[in-house]
């Protein structure tokens, strides 16, 4: 059984720029310190915006033992609410995805407003007040059209994540597009895995034939720096700056989230197997088609591409300590016709090939972590800076929390 104090010795006595002690990636209770201090307290990305376009279209999502209940309602507003019945507990919503005028509970049919409150209650008494039963409120914040949860009582500042969302990803309209299409996948790894694989290139070039089509390999580019030594890359993004697109590398001084706009390979224009745009109708009022990708992450849970005709973005969820979800989403113009502007198996090939690649790698690295012989070790400075970068965080953040030396900024 290991203790807070044990998780908090491994950290403490762990060798810099090395990947993490076993336990980190197998105990339940690393993991349950993990959905604690972490899943619980922080900005979880949740889902796009026009996911759920209509009144009543909600999404739910697993966080650990957390069910979670995201649903548009008839103002138009997006709320999030804990998916447990204020009657006996039950689950409300049931499926993943779908539309309902209201909230019904199936166990006993407690109904509740899509903004939270209890609207009906069968046979409870001339005491019972239904006021004081509306669902439990979880924090959300669209950053514009990407919606963020926080399941914290109090949750951490989002304003400024909001204001450079608004900045960087604001040209690429986020809000005027439409879903093409959505993958979700399980892999049989701690979420850790998932993050520090996503944060480093070094496995491209063995990994991913059809990323490597257009995505470039270079550390310069995958890594954490801003890759200003890289004449290539500061010539892309004066380009982009210059035709409206904000592209220089910003990380917030907590190092939880970044923004920055890098160049494709070569000529390509987009994620495709021949490096041409995979939508013909470009996202609203894009100024040019070869404008590489703007690549947001925001710790623990999502990265993302923003390129000229179709945005990806990715979220993580932790089911256990040995499994993580991963949707992906492809989103295009909101008028782009299927069939007329894209073909869908052109459009999402590529990154459907590459997740299911990582989800390989992944699992592969949890079952070599599973062996008692296992043991930590180096990461390369020179192509894993991202994943130094991101385990880093990740200590710190653990550390703080459980020491209480660092108090959350509250909003
Ligand atoms: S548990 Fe929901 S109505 Fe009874
Ligand atoms: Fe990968």
């Amino acid at each position: 059984m290991l203790r807070d104090s044990d998780i908090l010795s491994q950290i403490m006595s762990r060798a810099p720029k090395t990947s993490l002690a076993r336990d980190f990636y197998t105990s339940a209770e690393v993991f349950d310190a993990d959905i604690r201090l972490i899943w619980a307290q922080d900005w979880i990305y949740a889902l796009p915006s026009v996911e759920i376009p209509k009144a009543g279209n909600y999404v739910t999502l697993e966080i650990g033992d957390y069910s979670v209940i995201v649903v548009r309602g008839n103002d138009n507003v997006i709320r999030a609410f804990h998916n447990s019945c204020r009657h006996r507990g039950s689950r409300i919503c049931q499926t993943s995805k779908g539309s309902n005028p209201k909230l019904v509970c199936p166990y006993h049919q407690w109904t509740y407003e899509l903004d939270g409150r209890l609207l009906w209650a069968r046979d409870m008494g001339a005491d019972f007040d239904p006021s004081k039963h509306g669902l439990k409120t979880v924090h959300c914040r669209n950053a514009s059209g990407m919606v963020f949860l926080c399941l914290a009582d109090v949750a951490p500042a989002f304003d400024k994540i909001a204001d450079m969302a608004a900045r960087y990803m604001g040209p690429h309209h986020l809000e005027d597009t439409k879903v093409a299409y959505q993958s979700s996948i399980i892999e049989q790894g701690n979420w850790k895995l998932v993050l520090e694989n996503n944060r480093e290139c070094y496995h491209c070039s063995g990994s991913h034939p059809s990323l490597c089509r257009t995505f470039d390999d270079n550390p310069n580019i995958a890594g954490n720096g801003d890759g200003i030594e890289d004449p290539a890359i500061t010539a892309h993004r004066d380009r982009c700056e210059a035709a409206g697109l904000p592209s220089e590398f910003h990380i917030d001084p907590s190092e939880q989230w970044r923004f920055v706009r890098v160049p494709l390979l070569g000529t390509a224009e987009s994620y495709t197997m021949d490096g041409k745009v995979a939508v013909q109708k470009l996202l609203p009022n894009m100024p040019i088609k070869n404008a590489g990708t703007l690549l947001f992450f925001h710790y623990p849970n999502t990265w993302n591409h923003f390129l000229s005709d179709h945005i990806l973005t990715f979220r993580v969820l932790p089911l256990n300590a040995t499994q993580t979800q991963v949707t992906t989403t492809w989103l295009v113009h909101k008028d782009a016709v299927e069939g007329v502007d894209y073909d869908l198996d052109r459009l999402t090939e590529v990154w459907m090939h590459t997740n299911d690649e990582d989800r390989i790698v992944v699992e592969q690295n949890q079952l070599g972590i599973n062996s008692p012989a296992y043991t930590p070790g180096p990461y390369s400075e020179l192509q894993e800076s991202g994943v130094i970068q991101f385990v880093d965080w990740y200590t710190r953040t653990v550390q703080d929390r459980l020491t209480g030396r660092k108090m959350m900024a509250a909003e």
